[in-house]
Formats: C-alpha cells, sequence, structure tokens
C-alpha cells in the first residue's frame, strides 16, 4: 500500500476523526517506526511502518465492502446536522465506511459503502464511467422521441451528458416507465436529465452498477460483497 496522511490511517484504524487525529500528533504521542511524529503533514505507509499511539500499535485497517439496498429517507453522507438517517448507520459496521458516490434521499436501489478510499476514489472518477442503470417511473406517456433525446444526451448546467441507453419499459397516459444507463454521476443527474425533457419523476430506483445488481437484495438490507465482486470493481 502507498504512503498516505497519518492521521488518515489513525481514523482508518478506527482511533479517533480525522481532526482528532490531527490532534494526537501535534500532540507527540504518535510514532512511526518507533521515532516521534508530531509535525504536519506526515505520512505513513499502514501495511509496513510500526506506528503507534499513546505506545499502542496500531494495525491498518481492514478493507470491508458491502452492498445496501438504499431505501428513502436515507442520506448518503457521514454527517448529517440535520440528523437523518445514514446508509452507514443502515449497514452500522465498526469500520469507518463511507458511500461510494451518492444517492439522493428520495432515490433507492443498490450503493457500494466501503473503507477503501483508493477504490471509492477510481470508481467515482469520471475517467473510469463504470454504468449505473436505474429504473425510473415517470408521470405521463413517454414518447419514442423523447427517450431518443435523453440517449443522444442533455445539455445540463455542466455541459452536455454522455450517451446513455434508454429502454421503455411500459407505456400509458397515466404513466410510465423506462429503465436508463449512464456512465457519469453527476448531481442528481437523472432526475435532471428527465426535468429537461419535460418528464415529472415520481420514483427513482438504482438497479445496477456494472455488474452488481440488486438482485435478491430488499429494499433497507446490505450483504457484503464477494471476493469476486470486489475483484471486479478493482479492476474496473
Ligand atoms: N441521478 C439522480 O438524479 N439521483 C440519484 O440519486 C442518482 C442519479
Amino acid at each position: 500500500m502507498a504512503e498516505q496522511r497519518l492521521q488518515k490511517i489513525l481514523a482508518a484504524a478506527g482511533v479517533d476523526s480525522r481532526r482528532n487525529c490531527e490532534e494526537l500528533i501535534l500532540d507527540g504521542v504518535v510514532r512511526v517506526n518507533r521515532k516521534v511524529v508530531d509535525e504536519l503533514p506526515a505520512f505513513a505507509d499502514a501495511e509496513k511502518d510500526a506506528i503507534t499511539v499513546h505506545g499502542k500499535r496500531i494495525h491498518a485497517a481492514q478493507k470491508v465492502y458491502f452492498l445496501l439496498n438504499k431505501p428513502k429517507g436515507v442520506i448518503c453522507s457521514n454527517r448529517d446536522p440535520q440528523g437523518r438517517k445514514m446508509a452507514i448507520d443502515v449497514v452500522g459496521t465498526a469500520e469507518r465506511i463511507f458511500c461510494v458516490g451518492r444517492l439522493d434521499i428520495e432515490t433507492t436501489g443498490i450503493i457500494v459503502l466501503t473503507n477503501d478510499s483508493e477504490m471509492a476514489n477510481r470508481l467515482t472518477h469520471p475517467r473510469y464511467g463504470l454504468p449505473k442503470t436505474y429504473v425510473v417511473r415517470v408521470r405521463g406517456l413517454i414518447q419514442g422521441e423523447t427517450a431518443e433525446k435523453l440517449k443522444r444526451g442533455i445539455w445540463l448546467a455542466e455541459g452536455k451528458t454522455g450517451r446513455a441507453s434508454v429502454k421503455i419499459l411500459k407505456r400509458s397516459h397515466k404513466e410510465s416507465s423506462i429503465e436508463i444507463t449512464i456512465r457519469q454521476g453527476l448531481n442528481r443527474q437523472v432526475r435532471r436529465m428527465l426535468a429537461a425533457v419535460g418528464l415529472k419523476v415520481k420514483s427513482l430506483k438504482r438497479t445496477r452498477i456494472g455488474r452488481l445488481s440488486e438482485r435478491g437484495l430488499g429494499v433497507g438490507k446490505f450483504r457484503r460483497l464477494s471476493k469476486a465482486e470486489v475483484a471486479y470493481l478493482k479492476k474496473v
């Protein structure tokens, strides 16, 4: 593993928050290979270096990977001053996990949670463009021409969205549903794309992230990713 900021290693190992770990370092209670480190920035390799806090050895945090089918009303953030329920609390593990990317509070569907920031950074980087599939219920009848517009890309504030795959699953005057696959992860991208073509979203659910699917995972349920799934995400 590469060198990382010392406070990040300590926080990932469950010592305290990153901010408080910075204080511990400045207080001179942290040693790397027996030498006191009391200046920032400070770097270390969690796997190779012997790191202690108050003389107690810190071990590199075990990497954990979960797939959650997020219910409505749950947010993808590690702090919420409004006290809303957070995805990390639904999973409730001792490791300091976070969501890879985001689903809106009103969106349901699958999201990966992990403490592996290297993998998370790669997966959310626009360059890697992992396809994400959503099923959207919209009000009214969707026209084929509207689906074509979504496929070609939509101008949003950030620029034109990339090509999307769009499949109409159901059409009626009352409501329609489509499956849309995009490779970017702009904020509220699907909702904004649909608003731009005049469609009102009734519900939005993410059903697939690359090869990962919601299959067998009820809303509000989570599971650990298998070794093969982790290997796949690392390779993406
Ligand atoms: N697009 C949205 O609009 N919302 C989400 O939660 C995910 C993608």
